[in-house]
């Protein structure tokens, strides 16, 4: 899809704040996707589509987890969560896209997972670190996203579970395999 087409279906999905957050997404995803080897077409296109279920209803949302049978914990955890594989569903659905690589990009944005692939860890990379966002330790995870992609991931998903665990707060499961899969390949 054509960038410019696929820019104007997320806009109107989203508040200007989170389109502009998403072009950020979409400019640093193309730059890591160059960095590392990764179809720069696919990294576009899911970094352009990443949010796009962000402000969907929560009923609706909850609709659709249960309806295509998503993992059934998802319900029980941060709502935040939730928008990621509802957005992958809705993305094939409403705006035709089918590629999985990049379905499964959008699919785990949020949550990671174990065993992720070079284009999954830049979206995820890519939405922790674009220049819109600020708070404490993001430059680092964006220097080290410039030298080992790995190791900037462990930076970012150490910095979410720890501040989720300061809140008091549940912390997916999902991104406790995603954090065990990279430290186990660290130490390998
Ligand atoms: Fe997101
Ligand atoms: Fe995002």
């Amino acid at each position: 899809m054509e960038r410019d087409v696929a820019l104007k279906l997320v806009k109107v999905q989203l508040t200007e704040h989170r389109y502009q957050h998403t072009l950020g997404v979409m400019e640093t995803a193309i730059t890591l996707a160059k960095l590392y080897g990764v179809d720069e077409l696919k990294a576009e296109t899911a970094a352009i589509f990443h949010d796009y279920a962000k402000f969907r209803p929560k009923d609706e949302m909850k609709e659709i987890i249960t309806a295509q049978g998503f993992p059934g914990d998802l319900l029980s955890f941060n709502s935040e969560l939730w928008h990621a594989p509802v957005g992958a569903y809705l993305v094939e659905k409403e705006a035709g896209i089918t590629n999985q690589e990049v379905l499964d990009a959008i699919r785990y944005h949020t949550s990671g997972r174990i065993g992720m692939t070079l284009l999954e860890k830049i979206i995820y990379l890519a939405d922790y670190i674009e220049p819109g966002r600020h708070f404490p330790g993001v430059d680092e995870v964006r220097m080290l996203a410039k030298e080992n992609l790995d190791q900037a991931l462990i930076k970012a998903v150490q910095n979410t579970i720890l501040f989720l665990m300061k809140k008091n707060q549940t912390v997916y499961p999902d991104t406790f395999y995603m954090y065990n899969d990279l430290i186990k390949k660290l130490e390998a």
